[in-house]
This record gives C-alpha cells, structure tokens and sequence, in this order.
C-alpha cells in the first residue's frame, strides 16, 4: 500500500481531532495534532514568564523549547523539553494566548519546519490535523479535507468537551471559539483557511461516525482512484 498524506483543517469544535485519529487508526496511518504543538510552545512561553502580547519577546525564544510529538494515533502523546505537556497545554489560559504565540512568524516557521519533518518520517503516511496544513504546511498532500459546522454546533460539542474539568457554560464557549477562530483566521502569516482543492465537510448534522466513514471513503478512494 503506498504512503498517503492526508490533511485536515479547519476551526474548533468541528471534530478534527476525533475524526483525524479514528480515520489514521483505521487505515493504520500516523497522526499529528499540530495544535497541540501550538499549545506546547504557548505553555513554555507562559511557564518561562513571556509576555504574550511582546511578539519580539516569543520570536527571539521560540527556538528554545524542544517539542517532540508522538504520532500514534491511539496514544497521541507532547513533550517539551521532556516533560510530558498534554495536561498542562489544555488549560484555560493556553486557550485564550495560543492565538497570540501562533501569530508569531518565528513561531510558525519553526512548527512548520517540525511538522514537514515529522510527515516526512511517517513511512506508510500520516493525518495531519490544524489550521494550515493544506494551504502551507503541506500544499502537495494527496487529500486535503476542510471540516466546517455552525458556531452553535461547534460551542455544544466544545463546552462537552469540557464539562468536568472547567466551569464554561455554552455562551462562554461560543465567544471565546468565535474570538480565537477570527484571530487565527485574520493573523497575517498563514492563516486558518481552507485550500481551493480542499474537500468541504459540513460536519453540523452528521454523526462522528459519519465524518470518520466519509473521509475514510475520500481516502480509500484517493488511494485506489485511477489505478
Ligand atoms: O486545534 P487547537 O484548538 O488545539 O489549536 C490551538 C491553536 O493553535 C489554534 O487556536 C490556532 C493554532 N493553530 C495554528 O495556528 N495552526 C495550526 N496548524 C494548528 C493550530
């Protein structure tokens, strides 16, 4: 079976990340969060007293942290600089500065260098998850998809994502997901959009189930299209 390269983008609360890791795992392919990675240099920038909003401050540091992804998709895992990060990048505050750290063009461009890596590594291919992976990260990917859904869908599925570990109710949720999706949609360095050869999935009314099948059928038909 050859390699595939598959790119999913678009804003939260949509079911990247579920669907991204369920079809990888399904057709035996690598994964990458790269909002996790996002998250993970946010939280050194915190964790090391960098302020957020001085851009000259986060483009000198970026290259400091060490980020290491693993890329099984049943036990995705984040480390900085050893130390295993996939609690501390889920907190409140990541949240609300990691539109501001992924801004930065020093910060993109050195992800970006380690999300190519990472693909390219990836010997029977790879699901990769964000904001701008079909338009820059990975412009030649064999599959680019471009998951959508209505604010009110996206807040729902997010607060429940959350109910248990904070307190947010759903107009909580709704503003600050509309807030940071305009701020990764306007920012000027690779913003979050969809790619003219991206496939568009209105994902409000349908099942995660149906998201995965029909991006595994978009996959599988990609694989075996022509041939
Ligand atoms: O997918 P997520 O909510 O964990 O992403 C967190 C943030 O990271 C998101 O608000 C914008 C940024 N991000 C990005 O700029 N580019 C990507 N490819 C992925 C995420």
């Amino acid at each position: 079976m050859e390699s595939v390269i598959v790119a999913i983008d678009g804003p939260s609360g949509t079911g990247k990340s579920s669907t991204s890791k369920a079809v990888a795992a399904e057709l035996g392919l690598s994964y990458l969060d790269t909002g996790a990675q996002y998250r993970a240099i946010t939280w050194w920038m915190i964790s090391n007293g960098i302020d957020v909003s001085d851009a000259a401050a986060i483009a000198t540091a970026s290259g400091k942290p060490f980020i290491e992804s693993g890329t099984d998709p049943a036990a995705p895992t984040i480390t900085v600089d050893g130390v295993d990060a996939a609690g501390p990048i889920r907190t409140q505050e990541v949240t609300s500065k990691v539109s501001a750290v992924s801004a930065v063009p020093e910060v993109r461009a050195r992800i970006t260098e380690l999300q190519r890596s990472i693909a390219a590594a990836a010997e029977k291919g790879i699901v990769v998850e964000g904001r701008d992976i079909g338009t820059t990260v990975l412009p030649d990917a064999d599959l680019k998809i471009f998951l959508t859904a209505s604010p009110e869908a996206r807040a729902a599925r997010r607060s429940g994502e959350l109910k248990g570990k904070e307190a947010s109710d759903l107009a909580t949720t709704r503003e600050a997901l509309i807030k940071r999706d305009h701020a990764d949609s306007n920012r000027k360095t690779s913003p979050l959009a969809k790619a003219d050869d991206a496939v568009e999935v209105d994902t409000t009314d349908l099942t995660l189930a149906q998201v995965i099948e029909c991006v595994v059928t978009l996959v599988e038909e990609k694989r075996t299209g022509g041939k």
